[in-house]
């Protein structure tokens, strides 16, 4: 996996005089100036990243960048989710279900298994009437995953996009196209668990409210659900904070919360559930050992909003995206981190 980075500060393809102009236009919105100093490691002007920061503002509102019109396929115009297209790492765009393969196996290290202790000591996944909802279920790594491991147990997973494999999966997995905005058709108090993962950049603050109480209604009393979600606000260096703030203001002005993370426990007690269990994870990128996965998983998630990118630091080449995209990924390894966040909580019986 490791191999698909290409972030070599002494890439002979691209000499730095040619580098210059380019990064000049790349930075040209954030008032960021980035240059290669003769060692050829990234170089920050912090002075005008200050000023950048201050000023606060958003270089592309969410409606502007949905005008964009490449060809290439968007969310349906009824989605609930059409108006985070872009930032939401769009699933339509090539190397999706990569990237949320890459994320299953590495999150399933990281946390030691697919549920956090709380469920896995109270579900007895070996009974045939356990029922089990992934919702927003991608390419359905995690549920066919623990439909192999737990072979007597029911497994649904829904996305309103058709992500997941038609033909080839166990058994004992059902998917369906459905978005659970719209509500899903389930009977009340079908499942024992229910899983919602890594919806950060797809929901604004009501849309998390609405998916919970719909989640709530099909989870039986004593039942689970479990939230995990991703970090946003990552720390590192002067080009990781400024990329950081950029993402996080464009979620701002979209009613897309970037602490999230941080408040599952939170989120779901809202929903009438009682949180048992909330975790954070973090992965150091330059020690841990989940830091390859993790800079393939930023790389290629850097390479799918590749539009976004375009219209945030006013880029027009791809030759421009690349170098950009190289130096994010270089600060990202030298300087940072990434870490998620797993919460669990349970419905109550009365
Ligand atoms: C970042 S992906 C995560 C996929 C999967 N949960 C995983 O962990 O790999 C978010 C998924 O949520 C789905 N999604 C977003 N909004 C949705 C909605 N309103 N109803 C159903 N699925 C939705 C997207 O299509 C996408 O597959």
């Amino acid at each position: 996996m490791g191999s698909k980075l290409s972030v070599n500060a002494h890439d002979s393809s691209h000499s730095t005089n040619r580098k210059r102009p380019i990064l000049a236009n790349a930075f040209k919105h954030g008032n960021n100036s980035f240059d290669k100093r003769p060692n050829d490691k990234i170089s920050v002007d912090k002075r005008s990243i200050e000023k950048s920061s201050g000023e606060k503002r958003c270089s592309a509102p969410i409606s502007r960048l949905n005008s964009i019109k490449d060809g290439e396929p968007r969310l349906s115009a009824g989605s609930s989710t059409a108006d985070t297209s872009l930032l939401c790492f769009n699933t339509f765009q090539k190397g999706q279900e990569d990237r949320m393969n890459a994320n299953h196996f590495a999150l399933k290290v990281l946390f030691d298994g697919n549920m956090l202790d709380t469920v896995k000591d109270n579900i007895d996944f070996h009974s045939s009437s356990v029922q089990v909802l992934d919702i927003g279920c991608g390419s359905g790594s995690w549920i066919m995953d623990m439909a192999t491991e737990y072979p007597s147990a029911q497994f649904t997973g829904i996305d309103q996009v058709a992500l997941f494999p038609h033909d080839i999966r166990p058994a004992n997995v059902l998917f369906q196209k459905r978005d659970v905005l719209l509500g899903l058709d389930f009977e009340d108090n079908t499942f024992d668990f229910v899983q919602m993962r890594l919806f950060s950049l797809a929901f604004t603050r009501t849309q998390w409210a609405e998916s919970l109480k719909e989640a709530y209604r099909v989870t039986k009393p004593g039942g689970y659900i479990q939230l995990l979600e991703v970090q946003i606000r990552d720390p590192g260096d002067e080009v990781v904070h400024t990329f950081v703030e950029k993402v996080c203001c464009l979620m701002e002005s979209n009613d897309q919360d970037p602490e999230v993370c941080k408040k599952l426990s939170a989120v779901v007690s809202e929903a009438g559930y009682e949180p048992l269990e909330d975790i954070k994870r973090v992965i150091n990128l330059q020690t841990h050992v989940l830091k390859t996965e993790l800079m393939y998983i930023i790389d290629i998630s850097i390479e799918s909003c590749k539009r976004l990118m375009f219209e945030v630091y006013d880029i027009e080449s791809e030759e421009a995206f690349q170098e950009l995209k190289r130096i994010y990924v270089e600060s990202r390894m030298d300087s940072s981190e990434s870490a998620f966040h797993c919460c669990v909580g349970r419905k109550p019986f009365s």
